[in-house]
């Protein structure tokens, strides 16, 4: 069944400063955690670093006439915030905010929207050598940051987005040691993630006072679909423990303005919370004009049981011998079934259904933004040069159908931003995965569109999706 989205709909694709810009040692920049990280050898595969990435600090406008022919009337970017901060305190470096105001001019004049996030794990590395997010300073540097770039881009960017998945940064960097800085620490990680909540809402309250009236203030979360692999009260328990690391963690306090009680008792064995200081809620709760959501698969658990051996501590992103879930060792995660992508993450379109729904219920006048989606395949040029990508299109299909349905049963949705624009560095993965919608040649540099790219800037420019 074709089936078509509104006028106004975003259509966008997405990337992330570390993953695409290179020029690591340019203009003043300083080093971040992912620098540290991808240069300390076992840490990332193929000892991949983002030092030259996709060039994209050089290819700037190249890339967005790209996006321009492809026809997507918007781009989710991420600041760097050590090379427009260097060393993550003092003043704003001209040359790095040049970079950006750059950017943000060349998208306007083709007539897309950028969309900007202020913190897509790049942590300048002397805040990290000062504690990192389990320090509650790191959140107040945080709001400097924020202001600084608001200054320089509030009277051209009306779109703002605090963090990228929180999740990541406090579960990923700070419990599991996948992610830069690698660290195991499981208390740390549950500090991480109250800091970067507290981060989120003073950086919002922040961005309200310098932006103008227009501007618009988000974050964008990964919320796990969690599946209990029977309906054992075991399984349900499960369930509930890991939807209270992955989601509530985050979501509880910025819509709602408290922790979890479940999630407290879950974890009071290794902390009081006493990090959690009398007026942050409140500070955590700013209204926001949108919730933006990275979806990618859904998540299988079950409670482990005698027969289950020795656990396999699975997260999506990486191998990880310790765990990314404090307080949680008792839960197993199982694969969900069908197809999976080159991550070997399981193609499940229901599990964006299910949360846009849930956030729908759980903020009813929120509008939500699909701020990342898409998949990882082998591509490769064929023989006349061109990138076929079939399962990447029947991917998005899949997906998109999914968030239309979602929007005819009551979602406000305001848009899809497509992970990724251009193949570039994925995290511990290096460059072996490609979520590109258009291919990049890592020895040239050279940039060819795959047809999923242009079937997605055909239905950008039509706002209608084909049946499949
Ligand atoms: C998300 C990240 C993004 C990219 C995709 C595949 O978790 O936000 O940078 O790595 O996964």
């Amino acid at each position: 069944m074709t089936v078509s989205f509104p006028p106004g709909f975003l259509w966008g694709t997405a990337t992330a400063a570390y993953q695409i810009e290179g020029a690591v040692g340019e203009g003043g920049r300083t080093p971040s955690i992912w620098d540290t990280f991808s240069h300390t050898p076992g840490k990332v595969e193929n000892g991949d670093t983002g030092d030259v990435a996709v060039d994209h600090f050089h290819r700037r406008a190249d890339d967005v006439r790209l996006m321009s022919e492809l026809g997507v009337n918007a781009y989710r970017f991420s600041v760097s915030w050590p090379r427009v901060q260097p060393t993550g305190r003092g003043p704003a470096v001209q040359r790095g905010l040049d970079f950006y105001r750059a950017l943000v001019d060349d998208l306007l004049d083709h007539g897309i929207t950028p969309v900007l996030t202020l913190y897509h794990w790049d942590l300048p590395q002397e805040l990290e050598t000062a504690g990192g997010w389990p320090e509650r300073d790191t959140a107040h540097r945080f709001a400097d940051y924020a202001r600084i770039v608001a200054d320089a881009l509030g009277d051209r960017v009306e779109r703002w987005t605090t963090l990228n998945e929180p999740w990541c940064s406090a579960f990923l960097g700070y419990a599991s040691g996948v992610h830069a800085p690698g660290r195991t620490e499981p208390v740390a990680a549950l500090r991480a993630a109250h800091h970067l909540n507290l981060a989120h809402g003073l950086a919002a309250q922040t961005l309200r006072t310098a932006l103008p009236a227009r501007g618009q203030v988000s974050v964008s979360v990964n919320p796990s679909a969690v599946r209990a692999r029977t309906d054992s009260e075991a399984d349900l328990d499960a369930r509930r423990r890991i939807d209270a690391l992955a989601n509530r963690v985050f979501t509880d306090p910025m819509l709602h303005g408290t922790y979890p009680a479940d999630l407290l008792t879950d974890t009071e064995h290794l902390t009081d919370w006493s990090f959690v200081h009398a007026d942050d809620l409140a500070v955590i709760r700013h209204p926001l004009d949108s919730l933006g959501i990275n979806y990618y698969s859904p998540t299988v658990v079950s409670a482990a049981t005698d027969s289950d051996g020795p656990r396999e501590r699975k997260d999506g992103h990486g191998p990880a011998p310790h765990s990314p879930w404090p307080g949680a060792d008792a839960v197993v995660f199982h694969r969900a079934p069908g197809d999976v992508t080159d991550m070997g993450w399981p193609v499940d379109p229901t599990g964006l259904h299910e949360l846009l729904m849930r956030y729908t219920r759980e903020a009813p006048r929120l509008p939500l933004v699909i701020t990342e989606n898409g998949a990882a395949y082998p591509d490769k040029p064929g023989a006349d040069g061109t990138v076929h990508d079939p399962e990447r299109i029947r991917y998005l299909h899949g997906h998109l159908s999914a968030v239309h349905r979602a929007m005819a049963d009551g979602a406000d949705v305001r848009g899809y931003f497509l992970w990724s624009l251009l193949d570039n560095f994925e995290w511990a993965y290096g460059y072996g995965k490609r979520f590109g919608a258009v291919y990049v040649d890592y020895d040239t540099q050279d940039r060819v569109p795959k047809s999923s790219a242009r079937w997605y800037g055909e239905l950008a420019r039509t706002g209608v999706l084909p049946g499949c």
